[in-house]
């Protein structure tokens, strides 16, 4: 591969806002402007004042195996001197079909229907199935999602995802959704039985109104505070869904690829959905790209003379062959090396319960690559619990990039991650503890 690059930098917006940028979530009047940041290695990120920065949180939990993984970008270099784009109707091509007979075989969900990001994955899931239904002349509209659930920010996806400040202003225009208690459950957590019971009975009600589907994130609500639930609730919601009949989407744009501790999480719940979503890990977090995969059950009933039976969607860029290239690569190294996501819990798992013990931790739970645990603060929990910002900063610091939700701090690295790096890690947020703790004006 040829290593030179057409690439000028210029150093004239280093610390300051871009007068042309217009960055995600943030509210630029209180935050500080972006580091600028000139390469990716491993785990590890490069800014432009030479130093290096753990990436603990994955770049918002996309880059999976590491930055710069040069297995993949040769993949998509070659790619792309072959083939970078075609109209996915009226043609296909050898990377998008070798991808839909893994991901097939991987998930048990025989198609593959491609868009751009989680958001989409979400849209289309959510769309096949209401059209599933209606294929089949039954009006079916009511969907049940879970609190604090986050499924992405188009109006679907954000119509399931919890009502909160982030879509406050779209309210009145998002379609109705019944929801169920999410039993998250953290570590030393006595009353769980009983909060899975109650949301096990509410399910239940919901489900006497014929509903079109339920959407969940298996395990782990990500946006939502890295809210886990036990595997055995979710065997129990799935048993309930599908003896109503009802349709099942795993949202496993977050926890796909290994992230729990299976290749998907649904394996570890048990769960066979009916639909199921992915996207961030699916080309290593390289390129943007997402599937929802569809089970012949869902496919058949598009099939018809009957043109309005047929699914009328697509994106421009439906099947990107560098995407599907990135993704098959990316499924090569995971296949070649199980044990880089299979293993992962335990080698969170001495530092975190060491972490566990500190007075001002609380919450602490873990599956897989994703630990997380809740700063006990004298503010109310939350995402605008403000505590979670001097851990930022303190980490930062220390040459760790980490991104609290609230006051919820998490840890979700790169596989590659190493030994040393996960430590340091964890001895930075333990010292940040001690920090804050000894610094009532952080608090
Ligand atoms: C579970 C889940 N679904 C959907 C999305 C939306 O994905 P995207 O940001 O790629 O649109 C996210 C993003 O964080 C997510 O965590």
């Amino acid at each position: 591969m040829n290593q030179s690059s057409p690439r000028t930098i210029t150093n004239s917006f280093a610390g300051q806002w871009h007068p042309n940028l217009w960055p995600p979530f943030t509210q630029i009047t209180s935050s500080k402007p972006p580091k600028r940041v000139l390469s990716g290695n491993g785990a590890m990120l490069i800014r432009d004042d030479g130093t290096s920065i753990i990436d603990a949180i994955s770049s918002w939990w996309v880059t999976l195996h590491g930055h710069g993984d040069r297995y993949i970008a040769e993949a998509i270099y070659h790619q792309a001197l072959e083939l970078e784009q075609v109209i996915f109707a009226d043609f296909t091509h050898p990377q998008a079909e070798q991808l839909a007979h893994r991901l097939s075989k991987a998930t048990g969900l025989e198609r593959l229907f491609f868009s751009d990001n989680g958001s989409t994955a979400v849209e289309v899931a959510i769309k096949l199935a209401l059209q599933w239904w209606h294929n089949q002349g039954e009006e079916r509209q009511h969907i049940i999602a879970f609190d604090g659930a986050y499924h992405g920010d188009t109006f679907g996806a954000m119509s399931v995802g919890e009502r909160n400040l982030f879509n406050k202003p779209f309210e009145k225009l998002l379609f109705p959704v019944s929801r169920v208690p999410w039993p998250s459950t953290w570590w030393n957590d006595p009353n769980i039985d009983e909060r899975e019971k109650q949301a096990i009975k509410e399910l239940e009600f919901l489900l006497e109104v014929p509903t079109a589907a339920v959407i969940l994130e298996p395990l782990v609500q990500g946006a939502g505070g890295m809210a886990m639930v036990r595997p055995e609730f979710l065997e129990k919601v799935e048993k309930i869904v599908h003896q109503s009949k009802t349709l099942l989407i795993a949202d496993e744009v977050m926890v796909g690829f290994g992230r729990t501790g299976s290749l998907f999480a649904s394996q570890r719940a048990k769960l066979s959905p009916d639909l199921m979503c992915l996207s961030k890990g699916l080309t290593g977090g390289f390129l943007p790209m997402g599937i929802t995969m569809a089970s012949q059950k869902i496919f058949d009933a598009f099939l018809d003379s009957n043109p309005e039976k047929t699914f009328w969607h697509g994106h421009s860029f439906t099947a990107n062959p560098l995407g599907c290239a990135a993704a098959n690569a990316s499924l090569d190294l995971l296949e070649k090396n199980p044990n880089s996501y299979l293993n992962f819990e335990s080698r969170h798992l001495t530092h975190l319960k060491q972490l566990a013990i500190h007075p001002k931790v609380k919450k602490v739970r873990l599956a897989g690559t994703i630990a997380a645990f809740e700063l006990d603060t004298n503010e109310k929990d939350g995402y605008l619990n403000t505590t979670g910002k001097a851990m930022k900063t303190y980490a930062l610091d220390h040459n760790v990039f980490i991104r609290p939700l609230g006051n919820v701090i998490y840890l979700l690295p790169p596989l590659c991650i190493t030994d040393k790096q996960l430590k340091h890690c964890y001895k930075t947020l333990h010292d940040g503890l001690d920090e804050i703790n000894s610094s009532r004006a952080m608090l």
